[in-house]
């Protein structure tokens, strides 16, 4: 194949690099072509034919369903590692010899305290606030008493405000729970792995031992593995975009949380709960959900269907439609909202208006099942999402500023009024 693409404008020709990936992804390189055409751009909303960056974090494949993390593939790491292993993986690009991983989780111990005056911010929002706009605001906070911006350059500041991140994200979780239904904030049990500490943080009652239940620590375990990175979705772009500013890693992390919270993103698997309590209300009425994500003038999707990248089946959906049967049947957890959701999905699999536009379930449609079964509030979901996809973010922007990539800064066609004359108020 030739390395360049040919590209014809106002009858002059130029000849635009190809660049191929390690896994035989073909980009035709434009970085030149508004200087070689007198100001030609491309225009791509929501950038579905265009690629922002090069990166050797996560590989997609779309057409076939296929994850990996660094090469390895999802299956392998839902089934064999643990959130913290996948953590390293994904920020440093090796599996963690068991010296590593044991070094990576003590420093994460050491720095996972919280300034108590944090508790004063806790305090000031109102019970009612949604947790994703509380622990995006908490998370920015943190540059206010962790004010050294990273030094990038500096492989030590760079792993001090990873296991920083690391250690105090959970704990901002755990309070932005608690915070809502009134419970005191308090800090786990640093004799536990980091899933179960995690869970203590969030569950453990003032007046009751906390007692660990290990179908639960392995279901968050998978599931916060299969939430870790996801290559350049909206929030991972939005940490990206941030940080190329140079904005600090808290202040971006802050950023992607935001970007996450919409119900198109990681706010789906809320709106997938609600969707499907909905439909139970409704009397199990599928049919009259699937007519209005159908209806054009309805605003309505069906919420955990269709992905930008999977034209296929999501390999995350998969591996979680499988984990909600084992965690509520090992729970002993009768749940007639995972009989709807499946009965949804088979609808939906055989409904010609979603197999010609490949709109599958994706990674949201089953994980608030679990959630639901783990004893987590729906308004909760997106958060423990966010917990699972830190590590894909510090990856993402780690790798961003040490390949030194410039400020993000998209051109635009502009379609707006031509020049003309102001006019007085008088005469307006
Ligand atoms: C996540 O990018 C990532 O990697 C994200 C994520 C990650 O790990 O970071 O995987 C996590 O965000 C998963 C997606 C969660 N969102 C939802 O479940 C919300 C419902 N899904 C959709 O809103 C939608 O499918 C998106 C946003 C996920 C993808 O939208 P696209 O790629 O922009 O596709 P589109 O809007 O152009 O839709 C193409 C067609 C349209 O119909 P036509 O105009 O061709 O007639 O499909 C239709 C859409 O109306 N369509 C749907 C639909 N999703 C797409 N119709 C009904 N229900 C849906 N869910």
């Amino acid at each position: 194949m030739s390395n360049t693409a040919t590209l014809e404008v106002n009858g002059q020709k130029h000849e635009l690099p190809l660049v191929t990936g390690t896994e035989n992804e073909v980009a035709i390189d434009v970085k030149a072509l508004r200087g070689a055409t007198g100001g030609v751009i491309t225009i791509d909303p929501g950038y579905k034919n265009t690629g922002s960056c090069e990166s050797g974090i996560t590989f997609l494949d779309g057409e076939k369903g296929i994850l990996r993390y660094r090469g390895y593939s999802i299956e392998d790491l839902a089934e064999k590692a643990c959130f913290l292993e996948v953590a390293y993986l994904l920020i440093f690009g090796e599996l963690p010899t068991k010296e590593q991983l044991d070094k990576f989780y003590a420093d994460i111990k050491a720095k996972s305290v919280v300034d108590d005056d944090v508790r004063k911010i806790v305090d000031a929002f109102p019970k009612t606030a949604h947790p994703m706009g509380v622990l995006s605001s908490l998370t920015s906070a943190l540059t206010a008493f962790n004010p050294s911006s990273v030094n990038v350059d500096s492989e030590e500041a760079m792993y001090n405000s990873v296991v920083k991140i690391m250690g105090k994200f959970p704990v901002l979780v755990a309070w932005t729970m608690r915070k809502q239904q009134g419970l005191p904030l308090d800090y786990g049990d640093s004799n536990l792995d980091y899933v179960e500490n995690v869970l203590k943080m969030m569950f453990k009652k003032p007046n009751e031992e906390y007692v660990q239940n290990d179908i639960i620590v392995r279901a968050l375990n998978k599931l916060l593995i299969l939430h870790a990175d996801h290559e350049q979705n909206c929030s991972t772009s939005t940490v990206r975009i941030v940080g190329s500013s140079h904005a600090g890693l808290f202040a971006s992390l802050s950023a992607g949380i935001s970007a996450l919270w919409g119900p198109l993103h990681g706010g789906a698997n809320q709106a997938v709960l609600e969707m499907l309590e909905a439909i139970k209300e409704d009397g199990g009425d599928t049919k009259k959900y699937m007519a209005k994500a159908k209806d054009k003038s309805d605003p309505f999707r069906l919420m955990g269907f269709g992905h930008r990248v999977y034209k296929n089946f999501d390999p995350r959906a998969r591996i979680i439609k499988k984990a909600a049967d084992e965690v509520l049947g090992d729970l002993g957890v009768e749940d007639p909202i995972l009989d709807i959701a499946k009965g949804l999905e088979q609808e939906a699999l055989t409904d010609d208006y979603f197999v010609q536009r490949k709109l599958y379930p994706n990674v949201d449609f089953y994980s608030g099942i679990i959630y639901r079964a783990m004893g987590i509030p729906v308004d909760m979901f997106t958060v423990m999402f966010a917990l699972g996809r830190l590590p894909g973010w510090i990856a993402q922007w780690r790798e961003m500023r040490l390949r030194k990539e410039p400020i993000g800064r998209p051109r635009q066609l502009y379609i707006g009024e031509n020049l003309r004359p102001f006019k007085d108020i008088e005469n307006r």
